[in-house]
């Protein structure tokens, strides 16, 4: 059927909905609107990224790989359980012993991921200081509100804690030049308006070397910042399924 059939389709549905179930009409409603959120804007169509399963990024063949993570207790502003699973399997792919995250928080990724590298890895974490959330690109209000709170990294278990650089500055002012073509693996994860996304990405693809990941949180349509950016950039970018995980890999 085409999409003139299916338009005609849903306008029949709908009018046999309203006449004879009327309260579900806004369950077809907001269903239909959340995802035309998706494509009504070129620019942030997030169906324009190319998919990859989670299940694709298993090993092939060879060792089994042993993950580790932490259960905390059900918190906001982090990743989800499915999320973290995605991140640790790109953590393996690119064979990491040196990580740079963007977005530190409470500490609960940056936990997951140090969990899960070898002893002796260079681990950074980078936030706003808690005495001065001045930034320069401006913070959306969904970000101020999670940035004003203090205790950075404060769920980080004590026995990790020795292995993190926890670093402390706006991320458009840090200077990744010492470790340009290091890195392993890079997580994006915290301002989300364009020109911190744009600048975060920059620096940490620079950050990379040659076969490392950069992963994004937050590739969804709620954060347009960083569906916009992803499309025009160049790092050719994939939407892990059932997440907001996005990530591409430095050739
Ligand atoms: C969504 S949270 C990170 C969550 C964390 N990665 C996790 O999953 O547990 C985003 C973080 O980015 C930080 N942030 C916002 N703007 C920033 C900036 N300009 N420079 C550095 N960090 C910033 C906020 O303070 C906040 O802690």
């Amino acid at each position: 059927m085409n999409s003139f059939g299916k338009a005609a389709q849903l306008g029949a549905r709908l009018v046999k909905i309203a006449a004879t179930n009327p309260r579900r009409l806004s369950h077809v409603l907001g269903t239909a609107l959340s995802a035309s959120d998706d494509v009504v804007d070129n620019a942030c169509d997030l169906l324009q990224l190319p998919v990859v399963d989670v299940n694709d990024l298993l090993p092939t063949s060879g060792d089994l790989w042993e993950i580790k993570m932490l259960m905390f207790p059900k918190t906001h502003a982090s990743i989800s359980l499915l999320e973290f699973t995605a991140l640790l399997l790109l953590l393996k792919r690119a064979r990491s012993q040196r990580i740079f995250e963007f977005g530190t928080f409470k500490g609960i990724s940056i936990t997951q991921l140090a969990l899960n590298l070898p002893p002796g890895s260079d681990i950074y974490t980078l936030d706003l200081p808690d005495e001065s959330l001045n930034t320069q690109f401006g913070t959306d209000p969904e970000d101020a509100a999670i940035a004003v709170e203090t205790g950075k990294g404060s769920l980080v278990p004590a026995d990790l804690r020795p292995r993190i650089q926890f670093l402390k500055c706006d991320s458009a002012k840090f200077d990744e030049t010492p470790l340009v073509g290091k890195m392993d693996f890079v997580f994006v994860d915290g301002a989300h308006n364009f020109d911190y996304v744009k600048s975060d990405s920059e620096k940490g693809w620079r950050m990379l070397r040659s076969g490392g990941i950069i992963a994004w949180h937050d590739c969804r349509h709620q954060d347009p910042g960083v569906v916009r950016y992803l499309l025009q950039s160049s790092f050719r970018p994939a939407r892990i399924g059932g997440t907001t995980v996005a990530f591409a890999t430095k050739p």
